[in-house]
Formats: structure tokens, sequence, C-alpha cells
């Protein structure tokens, strides 16, 4: 089975989880796409869905769910979203789409978070994947020599990479950039997730840790619940 099947479970397993009435966080990426599909399917009543980035608002309008923001619905009853890897204790890295930012704001606001995945995301130890880190534009070489050394007292001797695309820097929804920090192994993540953000210049980090209530992950057989 691939990887798309196993995401594709996940996110349908994850719709079934709705209820009409709710306000639903519509996460970012290919596993959170399949999420959306299959809550659309169910055409539940009265729904209203807070996306996460531009991407999943136009997939969102395509299929007809009904949307909102963060500012007529601060109060999310169920955010559902993929990610890039998922740790021990459901720590997560998020932010291979650039929707990092808008994914914690709509994340922290929720009452429940299920986090979406194929079974290759499961890992013992956060940092195999590239921990993308939101930095403003203005002076971001600048910021970036700062995150290099707070990457360093990590033991992580990268420097993290400015996300590149085929027409320049890549820019999130936000206007910002992505750095890449190709940490390797993240043996303390709480305590770097607390460095990089005392960084000026640095708007967010892809660490999402205490956040996620719950993982399903598509597997070959079906799928799997995972709690922290
Ligand atoms: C978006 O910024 C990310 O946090 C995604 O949730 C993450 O990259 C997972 O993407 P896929 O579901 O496409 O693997």
């Amino acid at each position: 089975m691939s990887a798309d099947d196993q995401k594709r479970r996940a996110g349908e397993a994850a719709a079934e989880r709705v209820a009409a009435g709710m306000i639903v966080g519509l996460g970012t990426g290919s596993t959170a796409a399949w999420f959306v599909k299959a809550l659309a399917a169910r055409k539940l009543p009265d729904l209203r869905c807070v996306p996460t980035s531009e991407a999943t608002a136009e997939l969102a309008r395509e299929l007809g769910l009904p949307l909102s923001t963060l500012e007529d619905t601060p109060r999310i009853d169920l955010t559902v979203d993929g990610a890039d890897e998922v740790g021990p204790g459901l720590a997560l890295i998020k932010g291979g789409g650039a929707a990092l930012l808008r994914e914690k704001l709509v994340w922290e606001a929720s009452a429940r978070c299920i986090v979406i995945a194929d079974a290759a995301k499961v890992v013992k130890t956060l940092g195999r994947f590239a921990l993308p880190i939101e930095v403003v534009a203005f002076g971001h070489k600048t910021t970036a020599n700062r995150i290099a050394d707070v990457l360093a007292d990590h033991d992580i001797a990268m420097p993290a990479r400015v996300r590149q695309a085929e027409r320049g820097l890549v820019r999130t929804d936000g206007g910002n950039l992505i750095y890449d920090a190709a940490c390797g192994a993240i043996h303390d993540p709480a305590r770097l997730a607390d460095d990089l953000k005392l960084i000026t210049g640095v708007v967010e980090h892809g660490l999402f840790l205490d956040l996620a209530d719950e993982a399903i992950v598509g597997t070959d057989d079906g799928i799997e619940v995972l709690t922290p």
C-alpha cells in the first residue's frame, strides 16, 4: 500500500470524529487534504471550518465547506492536521508545507487536536526531517546567524538553510521566509523550542509539543490510534 493510501485512511478516519455543528480547524498538506475531502463528503450540517493556509481554504471552498476565520470563530472544537514527524508523546515536527504559523495559531485555539499521518512519519527521535523555522524577511541573514548559535548549543553543527523555490525564496502565507534546520536528532525538543522562540526575527518554529491529543496513523492493515 502506498503512503498516499495510508494518508487517505488516516484522513477518512479523522473525518468520522467530526459531528454536526462543530467548528473545525483544517490542516495543511496532502494528508490534511484527504481529511478535508472526506469531511466534505459527509455533508454534515452547520459546520464552520477554519483553514490553516490559503491552499486549504481554496480546496475547502471548492468542496463547498463553509469557511470561517480565527477572528470570527476564536474557539475551535477540533483541528485535524498532518505532520512531518510524530515522535514520543506525540511531539511533532510540522511546517514542511510552510504553514506552521497559521497551523500553530489554529491548534492552540482548539479544544482538541488530532494529527493524521502515514506510518513512515512515526519516529523514535525527532529530527530526521529538517525542522522548519519561520523568520521575518527583514535582516533574515542576521537572524540565521543567531539560529546557528542556538543550534550549535544543541550540538547541531549544520546551519539552517533558507528554503528556495524555483523562482526565489519561499514565502509563507504571511510573507515570511522559512529556514530548514537539518538537526539529525533533537535530544531536548522543549529546550530547543524555547531557545528558538527567544530569537528576535524568529516568528515560529515547527516543533508542536504537548498540542496533539491523538494521532491517527494509516497503516497497510487499517489505522493505528496513538495517544500521548
Ligand atoms: C504544513 O505546513 C505541514 O505542517 C504539513 O502538515 C506537513 O508538512 C505534512 O504534510 P503532508 O501531509 O503532505 O505529508
